[in-house]
């Protein structure tokens, strides 16, 4: 029976080795350790030996059952770790490499095509010894109008209906409200822009928004003329466009200015012959504008027999329309980065 047992465990032994899975070691445990496995057996015979041979041979039985058993699940855990090395080897990745297929790296943002152009102005200006100056959305009714000559009776009021707050205040309608503040605040001579957004109560089309952007600006020294304001605006309009640009000014009605026009760009997309964008006319109107009304200068402590001005106000919705030829200003806002992503 001695031999019959070291037989046993060194055939377990042998079939252990060899063994490549799980599953192989799995029939080797039901063959020899199984309910009618080799080893279980002849532990069940036990109680047939003399008793004297008992104690002894069921000592030896038992210590190859554990070796049996240690032995199996030694080779479990090498098969396991082994196979873990095996896939380590076979499916490494360089995680640090960049994809197939891809030349960039993650998809960087950009700035908006307003914030983009808007900074292009500021640039710009400041070239030019503008100071670039801010202010509030949510406006006191003193600086979007009263301080430009647009007193509550005023018809002009009606020009730019806005949303309004509960307290009296308002939402801008324009950045000219920037330029009052910027007057209370310095003293002439001095050349600001002021750009941001403002808002009015529109009903939404392909060329209005409720919301958009402007840059306002303003120059006040002495003797300040129309050939300055010429001067300065086709200087702006050469850099934007990085072309010469025709303009034209039309006399145009606002409180503030007097005189005050309507400047119009020739047509940059049929060159003056007339297209849809100019609507046939070969002008299209871009940048209001004119010399700074003495009642607007002297509300905010300047006099205006010492001093004068001009004052321009720049739409960058429409601006960035021309550049690109958008044919809806709704684009903008829309959230939709197909739209924003092409700038
Ligand atoms: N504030 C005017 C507007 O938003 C534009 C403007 C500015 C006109 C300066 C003349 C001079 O409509």
């Amino acid at each position: 029976m001695e031999d019959k047992l070291k037989a046993i465990l060194s055939g377990a032994t042998e079939s252990i080795g060899r063994a490549e899975d799980a599953g192989a070691l799995e029939e080797i445990r039901v063959r020899v350790l199984g309910r009618k496995g080799e080893l279980t057996q002849i532990l069940r015979g036990l109680g047939e030996l003399p008793p004297d041979k008992r104690g002894a041979m069921g000592k030896l039985s038992n210590e190859i059952k554990a070796k049996v058993e240690a032995a199996l699940e030694e080779k479990l855990s090498e098969l396991k770790s082994s196979k873990f090395s095996k896939l380590l080897e076979e499916e490494w990745i360089d995680v640090t490499l960049e994809s197939p297929g891809s030349t960039a790296r993650a998809k960087l943002g950009h700035l908006h095509p307003i914030s983009q152009i808007q900074y292009e102005i500021e640039d710009i200006f400041t070239s030019m010894g503008f100071m670039v100056l801010d202010g509030p959305e949510v406006e006191t009714e003193y600086y979007n109008f009263e301080a430009l000559n647009i007193p509550s009776y005023h018809p002009a009021r009606d020009m730019q209906d806005t949303f309004w707050t509960e307290d009296g205040n308002l939402l801008r309608t324009h950045t000219s409200a920037i330029q009052v503040r910027g007057m209370e605040k310095h003293n002439p001579p001095f050349r600001v822009i002021g750009p941001g957004r403002v808002f009015r109560y529109e009903a939404t089309d392909a060329s209005h928004e409720n919301t958009f952007y402007q840059v306002e600006g303003m120059m006040v020294d002495r003797d300040i003329s129309v050939a300055h304001l010429i001067f300065f605006m086709k200087v702006l309009l050469r850099e934007i466009f990085k072309r010469d640009v025709t303009i034209r000014l039309r006399p145009g009605y606002f409180p503030f200015v007097e005189p005050g026009f309507e400047l119009d760009i020739q047509c940059l997309i049929c060159g003056g012959k007339g297209c849809g964008v100019c609507r046939q006319s070969g002008w299209v109107e871009l940048l209001p504008c004119g010399l700074v009304h003495p009642n607007v200068l002297q509300c905010s402590g300047i006099d205006p027999g010492a001093w004068s001005g001009f004052a321009f106000g720049l739409g960058l919705n429409r601006l960035i329309m021309m550049r690109y030829g958008i044919n809806d200003i709704r684009h903008f806002q829309s959230g939709d980065v197909r739209f924003v992503r092409q700038f």
